[in-house]
């Protein structure tokens, strides 16, 4: 849809000094895609010093999917997102926007979304990427969202996708043992209004900068020989910082999107929290006031996906049936920038 026919779609409302209602905004279908090549915690040992029962233990990780060298971010998302279309009975062509979130884009520029939509044949809509890295799928939701539920747009794809793979110094254990490849998808369509995405709290502290990042390859610091000898161009981390905004912003983040839609965590069906570490999502967990049984987990044999975690956990929590009509799913995404953002979400 172009601009002029959703500015045409509001102007009568203005006109009418009516105040515009809001439809609902909902997911009505999800897919995922990951790589084939499983790597383990005992071939990462192999490599660096580290240790199976290590990463177990500080992170829950045992294994994660790794992209081959031809396969970039937006191979993975073009699956992920065909499946997603099926799942939800759209048609490609009849799509208003593409929303990639990807912090590992195919190329510098043009957007990884601009691609997927020419190999997708989604012709009649527009294309971005969004970048929050780890909360861009968060991030996407509340964008799209908003321009179903002012009528702007009918049929939105956000995927969030990502190949940290090709980011990682595999040579530094404190990150490498961490990240895996993978791609989600979720297609939004209109709904009643109290359905679907009821809202979304978003937030960043761009001190934290340093906190876990990639310094190299922008207008700041460009690649040079010197840059890839001090492996600037990977991704660098202070985990125990990462780890202490977690605990501090999110659970913060929750209360606050769940008392917008008047909830508290005794409401929540499923907690869907960014896949890092089964540390953080214990003890966000608690601090909520959950048990694990209404908490989801899959990290186990995904590791850290970035923006691609959130659609994944969403989508095999939707397989295992885990998400029924009218339940309150919340979706959580935190990381670099660093960023956060939540979704609360009644299910349809
Ligand atoms: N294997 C074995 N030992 C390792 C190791 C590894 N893979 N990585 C680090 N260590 C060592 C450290 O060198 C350190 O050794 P030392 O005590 O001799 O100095 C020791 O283990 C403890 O390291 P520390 O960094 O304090 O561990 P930690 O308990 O904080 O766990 C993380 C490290 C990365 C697992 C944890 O900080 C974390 O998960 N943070 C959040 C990261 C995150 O989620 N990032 C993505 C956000 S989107």
């Amino acid at each position: 849809m172009s601009i002029v026919s959703s500015v045409n779609h509001i102007l009568p409302i203005a006109a009418s000094m009516e105040p515009p209602r809001l439809q609902g905004a909902a997911i009505s279908g999800l897919g995922f895609y990951v790589p084939d090549r499983i790597l383990t915690n005992s071939e990462l040992a192999e490599r660096v010093d580290t240790s199976d029962e290590w990463i177990q233990s500080r992170t829950g990780i045992r294994e994660r999917h790794i992209a081959a060298p031809h396969e970039a971010t937006s191979d993975l998302a073009l699956i992920a997102a065909h499946r997603a279309l099926k799942n939800a009975g759209v048609d490609a062509a009849d799509l208003d926007l593409i929303l990639c979130a990807t912090s590992t884009g195919d190329y510098v520029w043009p957007a990884t979304a601009c691609i997927i939509q020419d190999k997708l044949g989604a012709k009649h809509a527009a294309a971005f990427d969004l970048s929050a890295a780890c909360s861009g799928f968060c991030y996407g939701l509340a964008t799209a969202a908003g321009f179903i539920q002012t009528g702007a747009m009918k049929k939105i794809l956000v995927i969030g996708a990502d190949a940290l793979s090709k980011h990682l110094n595999w040579d530094d254990r404190s990150t490498c043992i961490l990240f895996g490849d993978g791609a989600g998808a979720a297609v939004l369509t209109p709904c009643s209004a109290g359905c679907g995405i009821l809202s979304s709290t978003l937030g960043s502290d761009g001190s934290g900068l340093e906190s876990v990042w990639l310094a190299a390859g922008g207008t700041r610091t460009p690649i040079t020989t010197e840059v890839l000898d001090k492996k600037l161009n990977c991704l660098a981390m202070r985990g125990k910082e990462v780890y202490r905004f977690a605990l501090e912003m999110v659970p913060a983040a929750i209360y606050e999107a769940l008392k917008r839609v008047c909830r508290s965590p005794e409401d929540i069906s499923l907690l869907v929290l960014h896949q890092a570490n089964s540390r953080i999502i214990e003890a966000v967990s608690e601090r909520l006031g959950m048990n694990p049984d209404r908490v989801f987990m899959n990290l186990d044999r995904y590791g850290n996906t970035s923006a691609a975690s959130i659609p994944i956990a969403l989508t095999e929590a939707d397989e295992q049936g885990r998400m029924k009509k009218d339940d309150i799913i919340v979706t959580v995404g935190f990381g670099a920038g660093l960023t956060w953002a939540v979704n609360v979400i009644r299910w349809n």
